[in-house]
């Protein structure tokens, strides 16, 4: 049994991009932050030293933290904040799981440059043939000229803007597109003829993006640390909180430059004014020729071929795409979607605009506010930490329980105003309760106010298989019947279609207390989230354990 362990502090560091240099949080001064990498099985800790002037926590995004909730971090969910001065060890084990994820700060907007990449080495060869020359991390991300605090406050107000990033990110590096930009550029030298397995993590705070590489296909293998049928794409789509494994071959023949372009850039489905800036970098064919500094080819402004990149509305790609996505299914990696379910809860999930109620302080804006909620429940943190609460059986858990398994009413997705149909919203932090061994389904019904984008929900503590998805209202009559319940992809972040909905089946067999939430992270700070309670089991091996005596307090 091998123990990795790791020394993370979190500090300020001054870093410059798009000419602008702040001092931006970071995880040992790095940015992205440090890799973590170990086998499955390994035993993990991680200790956590704060050393800034405010709280934090760590969450290692798609750990499934088996009876360990006390380590997944989503602040005032399973934990106290760590206070500035004081560190928390993480402690975990890496159970049944292998590839790739990553970390991020689960507190405020942190996570806007405190994260990095979490790779798990399987026990077992892969389950593809072809010899990888290289595995290379892509992490996606987003990069603020201003403060990201004020970003957060100022994306509660109605009437502030979108208030969007000023560049997305390669590996912290937006590229040549954006201003001042021409060295901060991601390079990744390949030798013709081998094979590479491109890591992809959407770090990215507000945006589903598509990704390609000009004139390569790539091959899917994994999504969420979970093997796929591999399937040949030209491009992919991936929701802030998800991953996905590619192998790309060089095969192709270079010019001069030996450059091929890398680039990202969202999807989006509606008319706002979003975001359509696209972060590039270059996959550099080694020649022997060629002297190793190349440099960028130069870039006519808005004009150079974006390779295979869809375009920013293409839904219908993004559909295909998600429907390609399946369980391996092989008798090593079995497909255990439960094939019925105990309990099915109906979640809708709205964006709401109505004035802040007395009770709330919206982040000191007064008048109309943006919300978000879940089945009519506009997520509100507590102050001390749920889980918490919960085992230690104080009185105040009872304030948390009873959340709704299904909307106040149903929302007629396919006419009327939909200015008129949004709700109100209540504010609260009402927990579903489940018996453990749970067989659960939650069908998430978009009914957004703004049809702009996919809500990609994540699950905390658990994996689950998308089981259906559709566009409209699902219908509990007629959808259920044509669920896939041979092959679902499973995953821990499903992007719930913009006007539509999807299916997610698992069993919950992981006692303790977990976050859903909606992975862009205005919509969590707007309250799209809810928590649920996984009770525990007769078994010995059924029950959370004890909290670590160095979990902080509030
Ligand atoms: Cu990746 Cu609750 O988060």
């Amino acid at each position: 049994q091998t123990t990795q362990r790791f020394q993370f502090t979190v500090e300020w560091k001054k870093v410059s991009r798009l000419c602008h240099t702040k001092p931006l949080l970071t995880v040992n001064g790095e940015y992205p932050g440090p890799t973590i990498a170990v086998h499955e099985g390994d035993d993990v800790e991680v200790k956590v030293t704060n050393r800034i002037a405010q709280n934090t926590t760590i969450h290692w995004h798609g750990i499934r933290q088996l009876r360990t909730g006390w380590a997944d971090g989503p602040a005032y969910i399973t934990q106290c904040p760590i206070n500035g001065g004081k560190s928390y060890t993480y402690k975990f084990k890496v159970v049944d799981q292998r590839g790739t994820l990553f970390w991020h700060a689960h507190y405020a907007w942190q996570r806007a440059s405190i994260y990095g990449a979490f790779i798990i080495y399987p026990r077992l060869p892969y389950p593809f043939s072809a010899p990888i020359q290289a595995e290379i991390p892509i992490i996606f991300g987003e990069w603020w000229n201003g403060d990201v605090d004020t970003v957060e406050k100022e994306m509660t107000m109605y009437g502030a803007g979108p208030n969007l990033s000023d560049a997305y990110t390669i590996n912290g590096l937006p590229g040549p597109l954006y201003p001042c930009s021409n060295e901060d550029t991601f390079k990744q030298t390949v030798e013709r003829g081998k094979t590479y397995m491109l890591r992809i993590i959407n770090a990215a705070l507000n945006d589903e993006l598509f990704f390609a590489v000009a004139n390569h296909t790539l091959t899917v293998v994994e999504i969420d640390a979970v093997y796929t049928k591999p399937f040949k794409t030209n491009a992919i789509m991936i929701a802030p909180g998800q991953t996905t494994n590619i192998l790309l071959t060089a095969d192709q023949l270079p010019d001069s430059s030996g450059m091929f372009v890398m680039a990202a850039r969202p999807y989006v489905t509606g008319i706002f004014p979003f975001d359509n800036s696209t972060t590039i970098g270059f996959l550099r064919y080694k020649q022997p020729r060629i002297a190793e500094k190349t440099k960028i080819p130069t870039i006519p402004n808005g004009s150079f071929a974006l390779g295979n990149l869809p375009e920013m509305t293409d839904t219908e790609f993004a559909t295909e795409f998600s429907n390609k996505l399946r369980s391996l299914g092989s008798p090593q990696y079995p497909c255990n979607v439960p094939k019925t379910v105990d309990k099915r809860v109906m979640i809708s999930i709205s964006l709401n605009l109505q004035d802040c109620p007395a009770n709330k302080t919206c982040k000191g804006y007064k008048g109309k506010s943006f919300f978000a909620s879940m089945n009519n429940q506009s997520f509100v943190r507590p102050s001390s930490s749920i889980l918490e609460c919960y085992y230690k059986n104080l009185k105040i858990i009872n304030k948390y329980a009873g959340f709704p398994e299904k909307p106040p009413r149903e929302f007629d997705y396919t006419g009327g105003n939909p200015m008129t149909q949004n709700m109100n919203t209540e504010f609260g932090s009402k927990l579903l309760v489940v018996p453990y061994g749970t067989n659960l389904e939650l069908v998430l019904q978009g009914t957004n106010l703004l049809n702009e984008e996919n809500h990609p929900i994540h699950v905390h503590g658990h994996n689950f298989f998308i089981v259906g998805k559709g566009f409209g209202n699902f219908n509990a009559a007629k959808d259920p019947s044509k669920y896939n319940l041979v092959d679902p992809v499973e995953r821990n972040t499903v992007a719930v279609p913009s006007g539509g909905w999807a299916a997610i089946r698992f069993k919950a067999d992981n006692p303790g207390v977990w976050f859903i939430h909606c992975h862009l992270e205005a919509h969590t700070s707007w309250g799209l989230a809810m928590g649920f309670i996984v009770k525990n089991g007769p078994g010995p091996s059924q029950r959370l354990l004890p909290p670590p005596p160095d979990l902080p307090s509030c």
